[in-house]
């Protein structure tokens, strides 16, 4: 398969609050892409060095391929499911829902694949969130499993609620439970992935002295939900937004929406002030 080939270029872009980190582009060696359920498959890249000093959070753009008779003209951005320096590796979980994811799953090991990144702003972990809980829905639960894996390196405890259609399509349960995770699965068929229902099972958690901090991505039902518990028992926490883009750099404002800031509504470029924000200051 055929991409352009871009040796890294390299721009320094501050990636996390007081950090500065590098952003590439670079081409990457499809190591595998194969389905891990009937609804998503997982890409993972030989990676050069200059794309893998990444964040829990952060996103890439990647220049798919593109399919016979389609004409995808911006590059797909996607979170970061897995990357791993030391063995120069980087990973995409995704679902085939356009164009773009629909190229990707034409890659087979040995293609090469034009990645940009890491970019954006990734998850905070302050020193007081000790006992961590992660909310998400679908593919929304990719996006966590970095930050999954930064807490257990820190010693964090953590609590993942994985949320499915059906108990089969629940994401990253082993992961999470390989990261130390407490992990409850939820999902439609019993009804236990409803609002309600998460609310007192999220409830029951608190009560016990167990969430200082909530995660999450994407869902805005779930942003509400948390933005609730986390008003009533003064939980802080960070949600990482889905949100189309175009240059995913800071420069086109494709981006751009609004956000609470105090009693002002304020707006700014999902792919440059975030993808991560303060669940408090996001409006779903
Ligand atoms: Fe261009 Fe965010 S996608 S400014």
């Amino acid at each position: 398969m055929s991409q352009p080939v871009v040796s890294p270029s390299v721009l320094s872009v501050p990636h996390a609050p007081g950090r500065v980190s590098r952003c590439a582009e670079a081409r990457a060696v499809v190591l595998s892409n194969t389905p891990v359920n009937g609804e998503y498959r997982l890409l993972t890249l030989d990676a050069p060095a200059e794309v893998l000093d990444c964040a829990p959070g952060q996103f890439f753009q990647l220049l798919c391929p593109v399919p016979e008779g389609e004409h995808p003209f911006l590059r797909r951005p996607m979170s970061i499911y897995g990357y791993d320096a030391e063995a120069g590796q980087l990973q995409f979980l995704y679902k085939i829902a356009g164009a773009g994811t629909r190229g990707l799953a034409t890659l087979r090991a040995g293609d090469t694949l034009n990645v940009l990144g890491p970019l954006g702003q990734g998850f905070s972990m302050p020193a007081d969130w000790q006992n961590l809980m992660l909310v998400a829905r679908g593919v929304g639960l990719a996006t966590l499993a970095p930050l999954a894996r930064a807490a257990q390196q820190q010693g964090r405890k953590l609590t993942a609620i994985c949320s499915a259609r059906s108990p089969e399509l629940a994401m990253s349960v082993d992961l999470f439970r390989s990261y130390g995770a407490e992990v409850i699965v939820v999902h439609d068929e019993d009804g236990s992935s409803s609002v309600d229902a998460l609310r007192e099972l999220i409830e029951g958690h608190i009560a016990l002295g167990q969430v200082d901090a909530f995660y999450t991505c994407g869902s805005s039902r779930l942003l509400r939900l948390l933005q609730d518990l986390g008003q009533t028992h003064g939980i802080p926490g960070e949600i990482a937004m889905e949100q189309q883009m175009a240059c995913g750099l800071g420069m086109c404002q494709a981006c751009v929406r609004p956000f609470r800031e105090g009693n002002e509504v304020v707006h700014r470029r999902v792919c440059r002030e975030g993808p991560v924000f303060p669940i408090s200051e996001a409006i779903a």
